[in-house]
């Protein structure tokens, strides 16, 4: 009640001073959750079996938004490090990508600088190898015509110790790169502003959706993204400024397959060169480019929210299966292929909710094991099986 008055007392609303989930991962036995906690956030940990009796309660600054509206997220890693993506400040205009717990010191993005994160909204984060990658929507710095938002992927090494004396608790291997999702033509038509991803492992494939402004025109499509691709962007050249001149300029990246020692951490000698470098090298020349020149599906007067994809063996190949939730409340179900002839093709449209009602698909998930579709909405959560044969009576 305490903490609910003060937040009320800065002004916020009686909704938006209660607690929020807004961090939920499961490591093994244990739960870990965030909550907003009336602008106050606090995380707790929990074992499965028990999830009334909290075992550990720590600060969940820079874990977890202030806002339950803002567009966070947060990762464990297999060694127990967590790695978030939030605003670190009652305001939120500290947007920060902050390691924490584990047994690495704690790592942020460097503090009120707009060329590392620039208002951003962060959509996921996964652990791929010796590092964690990012996925994010922000105003493009680079972009010199007026504002505009890029999609983009960014990515730290796992090992990394942070600086000495310069980027001091700060990350020494932040990165990122533009992602291109857009129709091709004379004049390419952008979708720019990620809403959602999925990783398929195997396949080293991210699945990402894309929109338009919620100002302009609505419009969406899916685009998938080779990890080799990301990579290879990575080990490419450098975009930066040279002060006090504005323009960009490219430069070549002086350790293309760079990667951060070994365990033990940078050998002394690569963090003196590379620490100067750090500082204004992270943001890529090279744009990710997706598998398939036009984007693998989109539809114009729709907005897309939310997508899982399912890999399913048909008679001779294996298909990727697309789930797309929509801003008003249905699932379009699709083939992803990079076949010209099938592509487009929706296999199904599901309409959840009764006939005039529309609301946001907020999240989808598959349970293999129960070859079922879970769907969150704004107040419950639907299960729907992947298999619906049953509501096909004839072949044909
Ligand atoms: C769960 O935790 C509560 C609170 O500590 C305790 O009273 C209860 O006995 C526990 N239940 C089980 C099944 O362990
Ligand atoms: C978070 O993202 C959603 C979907 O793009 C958007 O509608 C919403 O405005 C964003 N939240 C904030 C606080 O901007
Ligand atoms: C994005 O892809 C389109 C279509 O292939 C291409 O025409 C355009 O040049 C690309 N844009 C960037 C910035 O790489
Ligand atoms: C991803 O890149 C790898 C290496 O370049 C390639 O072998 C693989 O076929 C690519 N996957 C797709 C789906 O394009
Ligand atoms: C670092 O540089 C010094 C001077 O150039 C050299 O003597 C030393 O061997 C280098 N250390 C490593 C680990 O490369």
């Amino acid at each position: 009640e305490d903490t609910k008055r003060s937040c009320q007392s800065k002004g916020k609303t009686e909704d938006e001073c209660q607690n929020y989930i807004r961090v939920l991962l499961i490591t093994g036995r244990r739960i870990f959750t965030c909550g907003t906690n009336a602008f106050n956030p606090v995380c707790t940990t929990r074992q499965i079996g028990n999830i009334s009796r909290v075992m550990d309660t720590v600060n969940g600054v820079a874990r977890c938004p202030y806002d339950p509206r803002h567009n966070s997220t947060a990762m464990v890693t297999e060694k127990g490090e967590l790695y978030a993506a939030t605003v670190i400040d009652f305001s939120g205009r500290d947007p920060v990508i902050y390691r924490s717990l584990g047994n690495m010191p704690p790592l942020r993005t460097a503090q009120y600088n707009s060329k590392w994160l620039n208002d951003p909204h962060f959509i996921s984060v996964y652990e791929v190898g010796l590092f964690t990658y990012f996925f994010l929507r922000e105003n493009a710095v680079e972009y010199d015509c007026g504002r505009t938002v890029f999609s983009r992927v960014a990515r730290v090494c796992k090992n990394d110790v942070g600086g000495r004396f310069l980027l001091e608790d700060t990350w020494t291997t932040f990165m990122k790169a533009r992602l291109n999702c857009s129709r091709s033509g004379e004049i390419p038509f952008y979708y720019n502003e990620l809403q959602s991803t999925f990783y398929l492992p195997e396949q080293d494939l991210i699945y990402g959706i894309f929109t338009t402004n919620v100002n302009s025109i609505s419009a969406s499509a899916v685009c998938a993204f080779n990890l080799s691709a990301i990579t290879q962007a990575f080990n490419g050249p450098f975009r930066y400024q040279e002060n006090p001149r504005p323009s960009w300029l490219s430069t070549p990246n002086p350790i293309p397959n760079f990667q951060v020692g070994d365990d033990r951490g940078p050998g002394e000698n690569q963090t003196e060169r590379s620490l100067q470098d750090a500082q204004r090298l992270f943001l890529m020349s090279d744009v990710v480019q997706p598998v398939s020149t036009d984007p693998l599906l989109y539809q114009d007067n729709i907005r897309f929210s939310k997508l899982v994809v399912d890999i399913v063996q048909g008679r001779d190949t294996l298909y990727h299966v697309m789930y797309i939730g929509t801003e008003y409340g249905t699932i379009l179900k699709a083939l992803s292929t990079t076949n010209k002839s099938l592509r487009g093709c929706y296999l199904e449209e599901m309409r959840l909710l009764p006939e005039g009602e529309s609301e946001p698909i907020r999240s989808l998930q598959i349970l293999h094991s129960d070859r079922s579709l879970f769907v969150g909405l704004s107040d419950r959560v639907l299960k729907i099986p992947l298999e619906r044969c049953s509501s096909y009576k004839t072949e044909g």
